[in-house]
């Protein structure tokens, strides 16, 4: 009876190790080589010509934040599966600059595993914006969108402020930025202070309510809507949202009454969501000591084994 136990801590401990092992997310060496200069200020290069190793600044712009990569819904990714693997190289063979990058619909149209998303609708409302009307093909959706750090955080948070904070940085990410505003536009940047200086308590608003509710239609059909409009068409009714049915209950509260739902039924959904975000943040740590574990276990096996060939023996 006691040996079948064992036997059960071993095939737990093993299942527990295994799983630890293989639910990390981390760099791989192909990124860890492009990150040696672009998640830090200063980078290091072998001068041919000099024939000395050179260091220089890296240019803002083009520093990436590896924490926040790796929990992006493409964290995974290899730089390669969207850049050149020319980058290889350093210098950058300047010819780089031209190379035209995937947008999210080339790989994602027609997207069956992620159908949910409803990328092909997304992209119909987005061509319908202000933004599409006024910039065209140079608004593209990593404009909002940051191909490095996008994460679904409508979906997966489990907190309206952040979902609040999270979006309107994409926006205020330009509207608050004359250098960013003018890669779309030739405009003066409007200032939003004065732009919207009829809306009292302006700054609990910014936190507490996302851009897109007052400059987009609520579209029942998907999370997000997508189709800015035209400022005439913003809403500046107070009604809309203080009243007994606000606006907000079909937008911004909407993610509340999903999770309340998922906290009842599906509970399935919130552990994945919950595992992938503790697969990101694993550290080296935990992997030592699933190592540990996996030795510990293996070396109890063999032991095991042995005493039980000695003891057949003797008998
Ligand atoms: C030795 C340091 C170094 C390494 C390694 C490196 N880069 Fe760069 N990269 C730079 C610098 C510096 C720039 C700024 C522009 C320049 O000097 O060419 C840059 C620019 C870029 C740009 C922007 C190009 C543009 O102007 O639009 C991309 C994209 C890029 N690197 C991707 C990569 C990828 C992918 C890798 C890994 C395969 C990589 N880099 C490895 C130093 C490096
Ligand atoms: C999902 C696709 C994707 C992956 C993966 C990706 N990039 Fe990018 N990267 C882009 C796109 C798209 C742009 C252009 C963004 C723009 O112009 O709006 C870009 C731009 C850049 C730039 C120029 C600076 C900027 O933000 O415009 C650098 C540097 C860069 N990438 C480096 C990297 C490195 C290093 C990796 C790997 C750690 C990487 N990228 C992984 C899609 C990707
Ligand atoms: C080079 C092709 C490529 C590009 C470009 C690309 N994606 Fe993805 N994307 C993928 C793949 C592949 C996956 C699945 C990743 C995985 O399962 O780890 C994915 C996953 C996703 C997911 C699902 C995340 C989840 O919850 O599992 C979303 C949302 C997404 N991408 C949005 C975007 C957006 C927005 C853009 C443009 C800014 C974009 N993608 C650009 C290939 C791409
Ligand atoms: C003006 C800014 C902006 C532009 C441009 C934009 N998006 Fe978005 N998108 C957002 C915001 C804000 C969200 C909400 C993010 C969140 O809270 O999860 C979002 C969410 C999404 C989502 C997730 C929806 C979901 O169901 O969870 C997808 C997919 C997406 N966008 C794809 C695209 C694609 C494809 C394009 C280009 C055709 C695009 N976006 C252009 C701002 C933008
Ligand atoms: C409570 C509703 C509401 C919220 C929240 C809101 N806006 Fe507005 N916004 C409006 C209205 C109404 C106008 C039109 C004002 C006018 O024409 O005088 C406007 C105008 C604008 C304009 C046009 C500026 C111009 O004159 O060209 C921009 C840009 C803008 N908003 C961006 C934003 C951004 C970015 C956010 C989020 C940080 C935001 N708005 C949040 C209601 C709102
Ligand atoms: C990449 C920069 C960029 C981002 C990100 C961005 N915008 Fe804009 N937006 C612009 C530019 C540029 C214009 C003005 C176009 C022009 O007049 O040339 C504009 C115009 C507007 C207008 C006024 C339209 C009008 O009628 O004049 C509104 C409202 C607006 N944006 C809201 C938003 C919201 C909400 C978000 C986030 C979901 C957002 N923007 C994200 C660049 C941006
Ligand atoms: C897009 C929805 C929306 C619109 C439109 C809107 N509000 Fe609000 N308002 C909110 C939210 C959400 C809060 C924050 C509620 C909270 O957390 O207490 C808020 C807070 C306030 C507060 C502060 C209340 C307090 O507890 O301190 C005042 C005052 C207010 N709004 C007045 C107005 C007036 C006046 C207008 C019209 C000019 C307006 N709001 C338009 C959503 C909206």
């Amino acid at each position: 009876m006691s040996q079948r136990k064992n036997y059960i801590w071993l095939v737990c401990l093993l299942l527990l190790s295994s799983y630890t092992i293989a639910d990390e997310v981390q760099l791989s060496e192909a990124n860890k080589h492009c990150l040696e200069c672009h998640a830090n200020q200063t980078f290091k290069f072998y001068n041919e010509w000099m024939e000395t190793t050179s260091i220089r600044m890296m240019n803002p712009f083009y520093i990436i934040d590896s924490v926040s990569y790796l929990s992006s819904v493409h964290g995974g990714f290899n730089c390669f599966d969207c850049h050149s693997p020319d980058y290889e190289t350093y210098p950058h063979n300047a010819e780089l600059k031209l190379e035209p990058l995937n947008t999210c619909i080339d790989c994602h149209g027609g997207d069956e595993t992620y159908a949910d998303f409803k990328f092909d609708m997304i992209e119909e409302e987005f061509s319908k914006s202000v933004h599409y009307e006024i910039s065209g093909e140079s608004f593209t959706c990593s404009k909002c969108h940051n191909p490095h750090y996008y994460k679904t955080t409508a979906r997966i948070s489990a907190s309206i402020n952040e979902i609040v904070s999270y979006n309107n940085t994409m926006c205020l990410s330009c509207h608050n930025n004359d250098l960013k505003y003018q890669t779309v536009s030739g405009t003066q940047l409007p200032q939003l202070g004065k732009v919207h200086d009829w809306l009292p308590n302006q700054e609990l608003h910014f936190q507490k309510v996302r851009c897109i509710e007052c400059h987009t239609h609520v579209v029942d059909s998907f999370m997000v809507s997508h189709n800015i409009m035209p400022k005439e068409e913003a809403l500046n009714d107070c009604n809309g949202c203080h009243s007994a049915n606000s606006l907000l209950k079909a937008s911004l509260y909407k993610y509340q009454n999903i999770q309340a739902r998922s906290e009842e039924g599906k509970l399935g959904a919130l552990i994945s969501n919950e595992a992938y975000i503790i697969g990101a943040n694993q550290n080296p740590f935990l992997k030592l000591l699933s190592w540990i574990i996996f030795a510990v276990t293996l070396f109890a096996i063999a032991l095991h084994w042995i005493f039980r060939t000695i003891k057949r023996k003797k008998s």
